[in-house]
């Protein structure tokens, strides 16, 4: 099988910021409590008229645009989200429409809570090898500021809207992503309810819980995929980690010795914004230019599932 790399990122958020400050006026919070046990400062919702679906779309059009290649290439776009605009048509399929993808390819959601973006990776990597096109279109994406229960002060200052995409090429002789993947099949720790399942569709979750969730497996990630690319800590250029609390990835950076150089934390201005949290630092850190052409990245995720995931991700 062949493997692919990324050659493009684009990124997009809605211009409404919600400061901690913000929230101090809405909920029983604090600026300070949520800095120290979170990290997070800022948070970007969707206001008035602004639409998830437009920031997605603008995120994919910006990594087209980045890596060269023109929509009638990509092969196949799988969004991974917990909150599409509309379940039907998938926001895959809105993307499609939006920057006139071709038709004969497969668009479609995936769901794995905050690892989708690296379940996508994986499933585009096996959908490439099967396409006679050679470019795939991975976007992460979330309007999580839908789903918020303003009620709870320990998950509405958590969340932020916002997308990350990526352009990847297939071809022979490159590595694979050497995907790292599973789940739990937890039901209770972490709930986005649907619109049927009778109980309110707000996030909920048992935070420390997950917490002693996150730390075990954000190191069983990284060794796994160490483990499977026969590859070393030195051997990686950045270490990306879910942005979903600060202490969870000054951690893991602890545990590994990792230079500060090489990893990078972006949930100070967008809070946790679950599949796109990923995409968000890789887009961002392309164009800091910290990551570039042969750059290679161990980027974990883990949440709702539970689901965790592991991936080695090479730039073209
Ligand atoms: O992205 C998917 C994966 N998600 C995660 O990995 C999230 C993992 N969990 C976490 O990041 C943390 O558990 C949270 C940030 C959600 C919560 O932090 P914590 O240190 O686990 O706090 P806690 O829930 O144990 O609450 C500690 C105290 C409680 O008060 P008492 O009972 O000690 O008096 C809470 O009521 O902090 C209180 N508290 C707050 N106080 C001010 C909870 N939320 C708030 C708040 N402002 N927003």
């Amino acid at each position: 099988m062949n493997g692919i790399k990324i050659r493009g990122t684009g990124r997009d958020v809605p211009k409404k910021l919600v400061t901690n400050r913000d929230l101090e006026k809405m909920v029983d919070t604090s600026d300070e409590w949520i800095t120290a046990r979170t990290g997070i400062q800022t948070r970007h919702h969707c206001g008035e008229g602004e639409r998830i679906s437009a920031v997605t779309a603008e995120a994919a059009h910006r990594a087209l645009e980045d890596a060269g290649v023109s929509p009638e290439e990509i092969g196949a776009c799988i969004v991974a989200t917990v909150t599409p605009e509309t379940l039907v048509p998938s926001a895959a399929c809105t993307i499609q429409r939006a920057l006139g993808l071709p038709r004969d390819i497969p668009c479609f959601d995936l769901n794995a809570a905050c690892t989708g973006f690296l379940f996508a990776l994986h499933t585009m990597e096996c959908l490439l090898n099967a396409s006679p096109r050679k470019f795939g279109l991975v976007v992460g994406a979330e309007n999580l500021s839908r789903v918020i229960n303003w009620a709870d002060r320990g998950t509405c200052i958590l969340f932020g809207d916002g997308a990350g995409a990526a352009v990847v090429e297939c071809r022979e002789g490159w590595p694979s992503v050497s995907a790292v993947l599973g789940c739990h099949g937890n039901d209770e720790l972490l709930r986005l309810p649907g619109p049927e399942a009778g109980e309110p569709s707000y996030v909920s979750m048992e935070g420390t819980r997950v917490f002693k969730f996150a730390v075990e497996a954000v190191p069983w990630c990284v060794d796994q995929v160490l483990k499977k690319t026969g590859r070393t800590v030195e051997d990686v250029d950045f270490f990306v980690f879910h942005q979903a609390n600060a202490r969870i990835i000054d951690l893991a950076v602890r545990k590994y010795h990792i230079p500060p150089e090489k990893t990078y934390k972006n949930i100070a201005e967008y809070g946790n914004t679950s599949a796109a949290s990923i995409p968000l630092v890789l887009s961002e850190l392309r164009e800091q230019g910290k990551i570039g052409p042969g750059s290679r990245v161990l980027a974990v995720g883990f949440g709702g599932g539970l689901t965790w995931g592991g991936c080695l991700i090479e730039f073209a």
